[in-house]
């Protein structure tokens, strides 16, 4: 990685170096990505599939190539398998409606977790609510992992899904998706697996997970804003039907009837983000180049010594200390508020996020009005570590 590779960290905040530390919420981009999206307006765009002129098929070309980069990125066994969508929430949103149509019906019962973000709770309470199914939540231990023997429990021949996240986003705590996916598979329930804070920081093969479906967001991957993907085996996929109607989604149309297109294109109606999926090949092959697994061990590194500094300050909780994380950690610090701390480290150049971040069922579990959250990615260094723990303990004398 060149330290320039990513222009908008070379600013001063207030100030300050800017020290980025809410990469949950969503990373920046490589110079790479940025020039990709600007190649991809001035010199090839045009709409995909349809045209029979250069620039179209020129277009159509990134389009498909990047689909097939998704597909070798996640593992999966073909480009058919992977829908591109406007990201992780439309993605589940999409599959809630799809699935829902073809599979649940009154009584039937979902399972998620307690420590799901909102967009893997609310779509699947919609389809509850719309069919009568019933949505059940697997509990936490007071480590804040998933007790897995009660989520054996909840299991019943009324089952019919279950939708965890990999990583949670709160507290970046990687859940057993092994032991989850592998006694649903022995109930012959599918399994789909919100990867949307795990696939930027952990390499994901979706056939060694042997998830049905798994879910994540372009622009938590160094990608563009407003791409996501859906990944579904081919033989779900092909059982269920399209969540939307329009262009492109269609083989022939009639008054009378309508016929559907083959995958992944059934669903995807309308023109695709077809400039979105040119940034995302390019931020993918940005990551490769550095390698998944030496991205991943640094990050590792990064986040161990993130938590050593933190559990170093007086006063200061960390949720889910000690146990394995991904990407994010969160902590409070006791008599603050997080707003307060998040207020006065933005001050000192510090960007984290507090509040629920939409997780709010895992924060009134936590008995706290938020958390503070400080997420890392590729480029975040002990030095940014190290300027964050300082800001910290400035904001604490200066609240205390
Ligand atoms: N889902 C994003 C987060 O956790 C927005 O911050």
């Amino acid at each position: 990685m060149n330290e320039n590779d990513f222009p908008i960290l070379l600013q001063q905040v207030h100030g300050r170096r800017l020290v980025y530390l809410d990469n949950a919420a969503t990373t920046q981009k490589p110079q790479q990505v940025l020039d990709a999206i600007q190649e991809a307006y001035t010199t090839w765009n045009a709409n995909v599939h349809r045209g029979v002129h250069h620039l179209s098929q020129l277009a159509t070309q990134h389009h498909e190539q990047a689909r097939q980069a998704v597909a070798d990125f996640i593992g999966a066994k073909s480009a058919g398998e992977i829908i591109f969508t406007k990201g992780t929430t439309d993605s589940i949103n999409m599959l809630a409606f799809s699935f829902g149509e073809q599979f649940i019906h009154e009584g039937d019962e979902i399972i998620v977790s307690y420590l799901e973000h909102h967009s893997n709770i609310v779509p699947w309470q919609m389809l509850c609510n719309r069919k009568k199914a019933v949505l059940k939540v697997i509990p936490l231990r007071a480590d804040l992992s998933l007790e897995i023997e009660q989520y054996k429990c909840l299991f019943t021949d009324k089952t019919r899904l279950v939708s965890v996240a990999h990583v949670s986003n709160v507290l970046g705590i990687i859940n057993p998706l092994q032991d989850i996916i592998s006694f649903a598979h022995e109930h012959h329930v599918p399994v789909c697996v919100d990867g949307a804070q795990s696939v930027p920081h952990i390499p994901v093969n979706v056939c060694a997970l042997d998830c049905d479906f798994f879910v994540f967001s372009a622009h938590k991957i160094y990608g563009p804003t407003g791409l996501g993907v859906l990944y579904g085996k081919q033989e779900w996929l092909e059982q269920l039907p399209p969540a939307q109607g329009g262009g492109e989604m269609i083989n022939h149309v009639s008054f009378s009837a309508t016929t559907y297109n083959a995958l992944p294109y059934k669903f995807e109606a309308g023109t695709p983000n077809f400039i979105g999926s040119y940034g995302l090949q390019v931020a993918l092959h940005y990551v490769e180049q550095l390698g998944r697994e030496q991205v991943a061990d640094y990050e590792l590194q990064m986040m161990t010594y993130l938590e050593q500094q933190l559990a170093q300050i007086q006063g200061i909780t960390i949720y889910a200390a000690g146990q394995p994380k991904a990407g994010a950690i969160s902590f409070n610090v006791a008599n603050l508020h997080p707003f307060d701390v998040g207020t006065l480290l933005d001050q000192q150049g510090v960007a984290i996020r507090t509040g629920h971040h939409c997780a709010e069922p895992l924060i009134d579990y936590l008995q706290v009005p938020g958390t503070i959250r400080a997420s890392v990615a590729l480029y975040t260094t002990k030095e940014d570590i190290d300027t964050l723990i300082t800001a910290l303990k400035k904001s604490i004398s200066m609240l205390s």
